[in-house]
């Protein structure tokens, strides 16, 4: 196996307090015959299981353990570490490890690196069948599943007790080419938005009352940011038309700030006739205060009591009746009942194309959260819908604009 997409990857490979251990110096090899750069982290008791000096030597770089540097008094950053990575592996990956990363227990030099990683990160998790079968390791494997981790399954075979059952690590070869197999996915992704223009809503809308009160929602933007990255990194050109939030602008995104629901549709109708896909993410307030008040409502005036609202337009519905063929129109549905009908008929009264689902009744769903569970709906009613997992909102990205690509 060749493991051609290795090549010139920066690949952090983790290295946990268990019997496999010693299979980590041939992933080490592995990585690096492919062409990778291999840092290496050992936890505290992985150094019992295999020398750092034999990881250094297959490597060629320090091995890094402690925070700060004995003999140097130098400063391992896990920031960097984590920037520096276009993958971070965890082989093997012991049931204490799994648990820290789980929780956040930051710890050591690995977990701590790990909770400052950008990049994606698998584990191949080692252990015996009865810490394996655990509920306490399968609730913390499924927490990692959830926040995004890729889980290497282990295998079933004889173990370091002399016990058969599940819990061997993969074997390198595979964790290798499982490896292999994600860079090459991810660069035939990076161009599979190439040539096109998306165009995104994000955030909440802000209607001014006076100069110091306003009406808007819970919405942070986190779901319509994470599409936006998304899509950059699959080669689109991505315009962001967001309400006010306090998330960094995406590499690659051309961002649009607004505050209204009006100055949204402006802001979308600038770009929606050259968009090839259009994504309404934004949670748009559905009134605004009919009249702004230009100095600060006093609390004395008597004659206030209530606010008179008018209708905001509803941008999803306005874009929808300038779409012309081979646009696509996708919108989202935030339901606290009835959730699939109300999204169906959403998606035929703004003549969307496909429309996405997440319910605030779901844990994990919705506002503020970095997860997010969605189903997925079509205007092509011989599509049947489809339900996602909980995930994290990057995951959910992906799977959005994968759904889209099948249109
Ligand atoms: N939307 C929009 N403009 C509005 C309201 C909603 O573009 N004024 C878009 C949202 O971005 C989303 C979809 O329409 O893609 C559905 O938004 P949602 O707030 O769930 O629905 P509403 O149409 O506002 O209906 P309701 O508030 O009654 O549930």
């Amino acid at each position: 196996m060749d493991n051609l997409n290795l090549k010139n990857k920066h690949i952090i490979l983790g290295i946990t307090g268990g019997i496999a251990a010693y299979k980590s110096a041939v992933l080490a090899r592995l990585f690096v015959k492919a062409g990778a750069e291999v840092q290496v982290i050992m936890t505290p008791n992985a150094r019992e299981f295999i020398a750092p000096v034999t990881m250094s030597a297959l490597t060629g770089k320090p091995v890094v353990t402690q925070f700060f540097s004995a003999n140097s008094g130098e400063w391992h950053s896990h920031v960097d570490l984590g920037l520096w990575a276009d993958a971070m592996v965890i082989a093997p990956a012991t049931a204490c490890t799994l648990a820290k990363m789980a929780t956040g227990v930051a710890d050591n030099m690995l977990v701590t690196s790990y909770l400052s990683a950008k990049c994606p990160v698998f584990v191949a998790p080692a252990m015996d069948l009865d810490m394996m079968a655990h509920p306490s390791t399968a609730r913390n494997l499924a927490t990692l599943a959830a926040d995004g981790v890729h889980i290497i399954e282990p295998a079933t075979g004889e173990l370091a007790s002399h016990l058969t059952g599940r819990g061997r690590m993969e074997e390198p070869a595979r964790i290798a080419a499982v490896l292999d197999e994600f860079f090459a996915a991810q660069s035939a992704d990076s161009a599979s938005l190439a040539g096109k223009k998306v165009l995104i809503s994000a955030g909440p809308t802000v209607e001014r009352i006076d100069p110091v009160r306003y009406i808007s929602n819970f919405s942070t933007g986190k779901m319509g940011y994470a599409i936006a990255a998304e899509a950059a990194r699959r080669g689109a050109e991505v315009v962001l038309v967001s309400g006010p939030c306090s998330l960094p602008t995406p590499a690659g995104v051309r961002r649009v700030d607004v505050e209204s629901a009006r100055e949204m549709l402006a802001a979308v109708e600038q770009d929606f006739a050259s968009a090839d896909i259009a994504i309404m993410a934004a949670a748009v307030a559905d009134y605004a205060p009919a009249e702004y008040v230009d100095h600060k409502i006093k609390r004395e005036r008597d004659d206030i009591d209530s606010i008179a609202l008018v209708k905001n337009p509803d941008i999803a519905r306005t874009v929808g009746q300038m779409k012309r063929p081979g646009q696509l129109l996708v919108g989202f549905a935030l339901e606290t009942d009835h959730g699939p009908e109300n999204a169906v008929n959403k998606l035929r009264s703004k003549k969307l194309d496909m429309i996405v689902l997440n319910s605030l009744s779901d844990p994990g769903a919705g506002f503020g959260t970095d997860t997010n569970k969605v189903s997925i709906f079509f205007a092509d009613t011989s599509r049947p819908a489809v339900r996602f997992e909980l995930k994290d909102k990057t995951a959910v990205a992906a799977d959005i604009l994968d759904t889209i690509a099948t249109l």
